[in-house]
């Protein structure tokens, strides 16, 4: 019998649904929320409410475009954390009241975890064991994968995530919301040797991106004392310094991860994994390296069901189900699986 898994995800702005079929991924419906354009950031009341509004049409089209009916569903899949409490509120209510309806079993899924699994959506997939450099808004972890469900994070940032210094880096140079994407837009443009920015290095495998956050502000505050027209006049060039410093941090602790665990399978995940520069950075060290390194397509590294959908296969396979009073959890480890 087919298996076919409806899966939700509501962590932060994106709304989405999507359907697998036996470990085929058949769609991916995203609904984005503009409302958070004007305040330059992701309002969590407004997510929630924006939540509730998207998510019968998204989860509707999701179904419909499968070509199945409700009754042909096996399970129902949802993002548990990590995320912001309201918005997993809204998406695993929803999903807990559907699977209930249904009489159907329910999947909790890891948002990090899933993250990582977008690998296994489509070829070229990793082979295990493989390191992951797991890059969004609220992460940055490198990821030891041994196995669908068995991961171990062996590196993680201390303070802000990487995601968060692109966001304020294009925050304080009067880019929209949200700022990465724009930031990586416009360093192609620029030259990435223009600016020194400091490069700070933590212990072991750990990360820190608050102080280039600072260092951005300061510099910017200085040269536009002299200049009052700096920032636009080198607004490339500020964003391709800022970010080669940015990908430089992350490719120092990816390097050691790979020397530590002598492991030359190498991925990126999450929305920062989008980033023209760093996708470009890692061909050219998969060559001079000789690492395989596994890059998802841009639809699979910003927030998505579909990625959710195939971490939601792999526990379906296991037999790992979650009870109905499973509650949302805004910070989640990686790699529990009672
Ligand atoms: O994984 P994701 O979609 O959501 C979270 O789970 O956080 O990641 C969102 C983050 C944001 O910080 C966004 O600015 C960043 O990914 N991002 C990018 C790019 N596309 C998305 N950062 C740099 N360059 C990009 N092309
Ligand atoms: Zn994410």
């Amino acid at each position: 019998m087919t298996v076919n898994i409806l899966a939700i995800e509501s962590s932060c702005d994106e709304t989405s649904a999507s359907v697998i079929s036996d470990g085929k991924v058949l769609n991916n419906i995203i609904a984005t929320q503009s409302v958070h354009e004007k305040y330059g950031g992701v309002v969590p009341e407004l997510a929630s409410r924006a939540h509730q509004q998207h998510l019968i049409p998204v989860v509707h089209e999701a179904i419909t475009n499968a070509g199945i009916s409700k009754s042909e569903l096996s399970a129902v899949g949802f993002t548990r954390g990590p995320g912001l409490m309201g918005a997993l509120l809204v998406g695993g209510s929803f999903a807990k009241s559907f699977a209930f309806s249904l009489d159907l079993p329910l999947i909790e899924v890891n948002h990090m975890e899933a993250h990582i699994l977008a690998h296994f959506i489509e070829d070229p997939r990793p082979s295990f064991p493989f390191i992951c450099l797991t890059v969004s808004g609220g992460h940055t972890q490198l990821v030891l994968v041994r196995d669908y469900l068995d991961m171990e994070v062996i590196g993680e940032t201390l303070d802000d995530a990487v995601g968060e210094a692109f966001d304020k880096t294009a925050k304080l140079l009067g880019l929209p919301y949200p700022g990465g994407p724009f930031l990586d837009r416009l360093a192609q443009e620029g030259d990435p040797k223009a600016f020194d920015f400091p490069v700070s290095s933590m212990k072991e495998l750990n990360f820190s991106f608050s102080g280039i956050k600072t260092a951005v502000l300061y510099f910017l505050r200085e040269k536009l004392r002299e200049d009052a027209h700096f920032v636009e006049n080198r607004k490339a060039d500020i964003c391709a310094s800022v970010q080669h410093a940015l990908i430089e941090m992350l490719l120092i602790k990816l390097k050691k991860a790979v020397k530590t665990f002598g492991i030359t399978e190498v991925a990126i995940a999450g929305g920062v994994s989008a980033n023209r520069g760093l996708r470009d950075a890692l061909s050219v060290l998969s060559q001079r390296l000789g690492w395989n390194v596994y890059i998802p397509r841009l639809e699979y590294c910003t927030d998505n069901a579909a990625m959710i959908a195939m971490a939601a296969h792999f526990k379906y396979e296991k037999g790992i189900f979650c009870p109905l009073d499973v509650s949302p959890l805004a910070k989640m480890k990686i790699g529990i699986h009672e």
